[in-house]
Order: structure tokens, then sequence, then C-alpha cells
């Protein structure tokens, strides 16, 4: 049994070097007493919606309300259906109802983890209003595509700060795009935060006006909005680490590679970029029939891993009035076969080796010894 314990994510030590700046970011904020929609959230905005290659960002309190109000500001309400894939983190559809709209869940491809043009196309009706495409553990879904077929596409961009792609990063492919900044994400801060990305300033507009109570100004109420912002201190962190989120992103590139490296191809399936993609991988997710063999290898030796999501969301309790009448296949392969594996910017060759000889060992018989 190896003494190396390897965690599931590790977010500490590529924030230790930046302790002085952030430290400074926040005495400043304090120094300041402005703590909403202030100078620090201004800049932020600025800069991600720079980063992102979008014309426009907003901040608002996390990545759920990020897409209930980015879906409102793109005119969805009552009467209208969001497809969604069903293999995601609930909140990509929790998001969906706060806006009368329901959420009609679609497939997704088991190797990619992503929404298709093909399994998108399977739930369009008359009343799809708009399709929510998640880049889920960090792939980037081909939202060009999918936008071919005539729908507006919200990203769902939360685990995906920091991928590229051909067609450029996730926040400037679709109608908007939304951001989550819960600290374990590929950009975290120190508590609840979110983004909303667009290049369409009617969009933005609306949006800053939803998440203010609906209002420009706090005295003249235009629509019933919501009370959801990036406060300052957590904008003034976010600026710290932006500009070191391309090197993180990097860093994710490399431990995927050194888990090939490691030989990990030839054990479990590994997760496949979307053509064009570059994934800075938010959550390396790996697949094998024998899945329960893998995690109690893991367990044994200590090394961190979570199913990620087990019970797919159009079969939570919550959603049952939205379930779909067919099967989604790609789904149910996904639920039942993936597992989560260490990933971080500073996955070492190391501790891709120890991973790898753990499932190794789990995975592939041994050669019973010949007795002479
Ligand atoms: C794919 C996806 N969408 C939405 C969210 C919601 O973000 P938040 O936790 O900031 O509300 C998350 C975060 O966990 C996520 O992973």
């Amino acid at each position: 049994m190896s003494a190396m314990t390897v965690p599931l994510f590790d977010t500490s030590t590529p924030l230790a070097p930046l302790r002085p700046e952030i430290d400074a970011a926040i005495a400043r904020v304090l120094d300041s007493e402005r703590y909403i929609l202030g100078p620090e959230v201004a800049a932020f905005e600025r800069e991600f919606a720079a980063y992102c290659g979008a014309r426009e960002a907003i901040g608002v309190a996390n990545g759920t309300d990020a897409i209930t109000i980015a879906l409102g500001a793109m005119g969805v309400g009552p009467g209208d259906e969001v497809v969604v894939p069903s293999y995601t983190f609930y909140a990509s559809a929790e998001a969906i109802p706060p806006t009368g709209a329901r959420p009609v869940f679609c497939d997704v491809d088991p190797d990619t983890f992503c929404v298709t043009p093909e399994t998108v196309r399977a739930a369009l009706t008359p009343r799809t209003k708009a399709v929510i495409a998640v880049h889920l553990f960090g792939n980037v879904a081909p939202v060009r595509e999918i936008e071919a077929l005539g729908v507006p596409v919200l990203e769902d961009a939360a685990q995906a700060a920091g991928s590229d792609s051909d067609a450029g990063r996730p926040g400037a492919l679709g109608t908007a795009a939304t951001f989550s900044f819960f600290p374990s994400k590929n950009l975290g801060c120190f508590g609840d935060g979110g983004a909303i990305t667009t290049n369409d300033a009617d969009v933005a507009d609306r949006c800053r006006m939803l998440r203010f109570h609906g209002s420009y100004d706090k005295t003249s109420f235009a629509h019933v909005g919501w009370n959801s912002r990036l406060d300052e201190l957590q904008a003034a962190v976010l600026r710290v680490q932006l500009p070191h989120l391309d090197d993180w992103a990097d860093g994710r590139r490399a431990a995927a590679r050194r888990y090939d490296e490691a030989g990990l191809g030839e054990l479990v399936k590994l997760p496949t970029p979307v053509a064009g993609a570059r994934p800075a991988w938010h959550l390396y997710v790996v697949r094998h029939e024998a899945i329960g063999r893998v995690e109690a290898a893991l367990q044994e030796r200590g090394i961190g891993h979570k199913a990620y999501y087990r019970v797919p969301t159009h079969r939570q309790p919550a959603m049952t009035a939205w379930a779909p009448d067919g099967e989604l296949p790609g789904t149910e392969v996904a639920a039942r076969t993936a597992l989560a594996i260490p990933m971080s910017p500073v996955l070492t060759a190391e501790q891709a080796a120890t991973v790898a000889d753990a499932l190794r060992d789990a995975l592939v018989a041994r050669a019973v010894p010949d007795v002479a």
C-alpha cells in the first residue's frame, strides 16, 4: 500500500504564493468601506469579459442565480421550454423553473459528457426558447453547431473557466454564458460568487437590472428581479487570481497528460475532448464498467475520488414532473460508470503514477504463478 495520499482537489497549493496579494486586496476593500457594486466588481467585470473574449460581464451571487438571471434576460418566461442535459450538476436544471419555463431534458455523449447537436435536436419543440449547453467537467460543448439548429444557447460554463476551443473561450460562444466562482472551481473565490458574460448589450443591460431588484437605481423598479450580486471582497480576490488562470489551466492539461503517460488509458476510459476543445479539466472523470472496483481501490489507498452524478438530474425527486418519457441512454451510461479521480493544476507525475498503479492492481488480473 502506497503511503502517498492524493487529494481529489488541491486549491490551496496554487493560492499559497498569492497570499500577500490577496491580503492586500482584502485590506483595500476594508479601507474603502465599499462592499456592494463598487470599483472592484466593476474592474473584475471588465477584466473577466476581456479574458473570455466577451463584450460584457455581470457579477452575480452564484452560478445558479447566473443561469436564472441570464435566461430571464434572454426573454425566457412562463410557457417556454428550455432544453438542458440531465447529466450535469442539478443546478443547471434547478435554475429554469424560477423563470416560469419548464426544463426539457436531453441526452449527452458519454465520451465527452456534453450535449451534441443530435441530442439537443431530439428535445426541440416549437416551445423551445433556449438551450443550456453545459461545458461539463471543463470540456467545451459544441455551441456553434447547436446554435445552427436555430435556437439561442446559454453556456453553463460553471466548470469551464480557463478552457479554450478553436471557436473561442467558454463565455464568448453563445448568446450568454454563466460561471460559478464556488471555491473549488477553476477560478474560485472565498465564498459564493458567479458571473454572466455576453456579447449582447441588451441582454447585459437586463442582467444588470435583474440582479438589482429589476432596477437601475433602487428607486424605480421595472421588473420583479433578484438581489444577486458579486460582492466587492470576492471581486477583489478574483482579480488577484484571474491573471493566473491560464497557468492553472495549463497545469490541469499537463495533469491529464501525466495520467496518459502513466498508462491510465489502458485501464479506464479517459474523457474525450470535444472536437476543437482544449479543456482545463475541472474534474477528471474516467469510466469503467466495474466502477465499484475502481472506487474501492482508490478508497483503500486514501486516493481522492467522487461519483458525479450517479443519479442523473431527470431522476431526482424534485424533477419528476419534468422527467422525459423516453430513455436517455448516454446519460444512464455516464451516471453508472463515471468516477472523478484527483485533478488540480499541480498534480505531479508521481501522483498520477500512484493513481494509475492503484487502478492497475484493481483491474488487471494478476497472473497466477505456475506451480511446478
Ligand atoms: C455545471 C454547474 N452549473 C451550475 C452550478 C451552480 O453554481 P453555484 O454553486 O455557484 O450556484 C455548478 C456549481 O456547482 C455547476 O457545476
